[in-house]
């Protein structure tokens, strides 16, 4: 309790980064939030109304199981000739960026409502509520994503946070929530909309209302056309070469996502690039997926299927380039794979003896990104950029001025360095040297990592403005 008291003081006050007697580092991000029914009283008496408050709010709701969310969203994959549109992605540019990869993808599951025939997919299972929703669930996090307009309404956030069993013991590990395990036996629930988590680190208007307070709020897909780079699929080369990466790892049987195995195949990024056409979104800093592919497969003939050696591209230099200037979010990877050759050879082997029973352990599936990708998927600076390059890459996104200016975050400016006073620098300074497992460090570990060196780096070009 004592902890949570000292968060929201620092959130208040902005003063130590944490307070001095208290030397146990709290990981939890949203540690200063309610949980539980407490949380669910909070979120319903904001009295939203979609199809997600219709679900969650009321009497409250059992559920155990990422199936059991999806029955009551209306989602389920119960029947074979009536199934939502979806699409499962071997990358992803949003909250789970570190979980994801093609032998631990996302899914992302479309739901819309009846509507005239001019779109490009498959409609899928249509609702009858009138509402546009969409599910984001990679597992990993213990988090189940989830967007919702209703009739002429507002597109509205809502973040699921489940616990396991194994919340109750010493910790998780990655049986528990890298395997079919984390999609059942849930013993507690959590839910946050965007209000909650706004002055948060997994705010997701960060992202979703890129533009800031009174400008729209969008679903994204950064790889919104054909081939739809990433995403997987059996009629597109790199979503072929993704889902065979990932049924090496998974096999036929097994259910992902809540979707079982034998309805996996027909994974389907049209479905996506419908919700975004269908809801009218315009996309920022679009990644040109077809000219980036032609040029990485230009530049080597044994992309995208072999990425031993990373692609080049000139288009998608350009996307990238905004976000190093803190202008968009970051791009997805400019390969169709971002997985390391040995490291993925090694887990498929390794979740292959686990799923036969040989082992009980599992090595961490999330540990398998290249290293030439960590840059430029930004979890890392740009190579080479000096300290005020790094703090604009890797603070930008969640420090600028377009973003809600009524939150303590943005008494932080990464983008006009020069107009922080000299104490914000000076916590600026104290955040930066936290460790990575403090939820107070910045960057915070979820989608930013420094070396020692580049931390340096960005305190000297802090020191300097003195
Ligand atoms: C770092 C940016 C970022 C943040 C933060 C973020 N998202 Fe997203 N979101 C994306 C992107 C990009 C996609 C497209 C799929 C992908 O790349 O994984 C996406 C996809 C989604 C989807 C699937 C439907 C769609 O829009 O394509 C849902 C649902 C979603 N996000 C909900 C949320 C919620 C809820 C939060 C906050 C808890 C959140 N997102 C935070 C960037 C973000
Ligand atoms: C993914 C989003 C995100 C990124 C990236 C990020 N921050 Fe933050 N930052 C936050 C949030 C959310 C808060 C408010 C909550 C808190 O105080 O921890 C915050 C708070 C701060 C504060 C305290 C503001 C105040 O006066 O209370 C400073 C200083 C700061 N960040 C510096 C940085 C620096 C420097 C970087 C890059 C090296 C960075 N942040 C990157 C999300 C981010």
């Amino acid at each position: 309790m004592l902890k949570v008291v000292g968060a929201v003081m620092l959130v208040v006050l902005g003063c130590e980064p944490r307070p001095a007697d208290d030397d146990v580092v709290d990981g939890d991000l949203l540690s200063d939030l309610p949980r539980f029914e407490t949380q669910r009283a909070v979120l319903c008496a904001r009295g939203r109304e979609n199809a997600v408050t219709t679900a969650l709010c009321g009497p409250q709701p059992s559920i155990a199981s990422l199936v059991d969310l999806q029955q009551l969203l209306g989602i389920a994959f119960d029947d074979d000739d009536d199934v939502p549109g979806f699409s499962l992605l071997g990358h992803s540019s949003a909250l789970p960026v570190r979980s994801v990869s093609a032998i631990n993808p996302g899914v992302v599951i479309v739901s819309l409502p009846a509507h005239p025939p001019e779109l490009n997919g498959r409609p899928g299972r249509l609702r009858d509520d009138g509402n546009t929703f969409s599910m984001a669930y990679a597992r990993g996090d213990q988090l189940v994503e989830m967007a919702v307009r209703p009739p002429d309404g507002e597109l509205a956030f809502y973040l699921l946070r489940y616990e396991q069993g194994c919340n109750d013991d010493v910790s998780c590990d990655a049986a528990d929530l890298l395997t079919p395990q984390t999609e059942s036996g849930w013993t507690r629930w959590s839910l946050y909309d965007d209000e909650d988590l706004g002055n948060s680190v997994l705010d997701c208007l960060q992202c979703h209302q890129p533009h800031g307070p009174g400008t729209p709020r969008i679903f994204r897909m950064q790889e919104l056309e054909n081939p739809w780079t990433h995403w997987m699929a059996t009629f597109t080369i790199g979503g072929h070469v993704l889902l065979d990466d990932y049924f090496d790892v998974h096999g036929l049987q097994e259910t992902f996502g809540g979707i079982p195995g034998a309805l996996l195949p027909r994974t389907d990024p049209v479905s996506v690039e419908d919700l975004v056409r269908f809801d009218d979104d315009d996309q920022p800093n679009v990644f040109p997926a077809p000219f980036v592919e032609r040029e990485v497969q230009n530049n080597n003939r044994a992309q995208p299927a072999d990425n031993s050696t990373p692609g080049v591209s000139a288009s998608w230099d350009l996307v990238y380039q905004a976000a190093v200037v803190g202008d968009a979010i970051p791009p997805p990877y400019h390969d169709v794979k971002i997985t390391d050759f040995a490291k993925l050879a090694s887990l498929t082997a390794a979740y292959g003896s686990w799923r036969s029973g040989e082992t009980s352990a599992l090595p961490d599936l999330r540990d398998v990104i290249d290293d030439d990708a960590l840059a430029h998927m930004s979890l890392r600076p740009r190579p080479g950029l000096d300290g005020r390059g790094i703090l604009v890459h890797m603070c930008a996104q969640c420090h600028n001025a377009r973003l809600d200016q009524t939150l303590t975050r943005a008494r932080f400016d990464a983008l006009n360095l020069d107009n922080n006073d000299r104490a914000e620098r000076l916590l600026a300074i104290d955040r930066l040297l936290l460790s990575q497992d403090d939820r107070f460090r910045m960057p915070p570990h979820f989608f930013r990592d420094l070396s020692p060196d580049e931390v340096e780096a960005a305190v000297a070009a802090l020191r300097e403005l003195d």
